[in-house]
């Protein structure tokens, strides 16, 4: 029944990589948040017991990867189970930086570096949450979205001209 809710919650797509024995390990991930604008926190959930959760509580430290649409293909390769942890799961992907660790992305339409400040256990889940050291957005390619089950580009804007002057000064300044 959850799961129907979640099916229909559109998610952005975003690749969360740590460093667990001075590999990178990188998984697919719909549930970044902004946890708080100051300090600048991101929140992510990932299931406890996997291998995520396990090399976050060993590293402390994360890079969040927001996709562009065009790379799906990266975010299905991410989200395998079955894939192996290392530089060599990364091959083929292009960096924006691959020092200090962990990698951050090219193609990424954002991205952040985050340590780990606080480590949440919530229900089957564990919430890492870290404070942004740094981070940078482009505009261009729109994002890569998830929605009932399937990437997803986004479409048109349905309401472009919906905020007042006021409206837009309070609200879509900050969101
Ligand atoms: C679009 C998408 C979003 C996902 N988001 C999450 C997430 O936020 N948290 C999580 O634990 N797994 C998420 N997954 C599943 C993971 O990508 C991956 O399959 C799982 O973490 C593998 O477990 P491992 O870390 O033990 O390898 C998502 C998968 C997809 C396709």
């Amino acid at each position: 029944m959850i799961r129907g809710v979640a099916s229909r919650l559109v998610t952005g797509v975003s690749v969360v990589v740590t460093m667990d024995d001075g590999e990178p390990l990188a998984t697919t991930a719909g549930s970044v948040v902004v946890a708080s604008w100051d300090p600048p926190l991101l929140a992510v959930l990932f299931q406890t017991g996997s291998r995520m959760d396990i090399a976050l509580h060993r590293c402390g430290g994360f890079t969040v990867n927001v996709l562009g649409e065009a790379d799906h293909g990266l975010a299905r390769r991410f989200a395998r189970p079955e894939r192996e942890p290392g530089w060599a799961a990364l091959s083929g992907a292009r960096f924006l930086r691959r020092d200090p660790s962990p990698p951050v992305l090219q193609g990424a339409v954002a991205w952040a570096e985050c340590a780990v400040t606080q480590t949440i256990p919530i229900g089957d889940h564990t919430c890492f949450v870290g404070e942004v050291l740094e981070s940078a957005s482009h505009d261009g390619a729109g994002p890569l979205a998830y929605y009932r089950g399937r990437f997803r580009a986004l479409g048109t804007a349905v309401a472009p001209a919906a905020w007042t002057t006021v409206e837009a000064a309070d609200l879509t300044t900050a969101w």
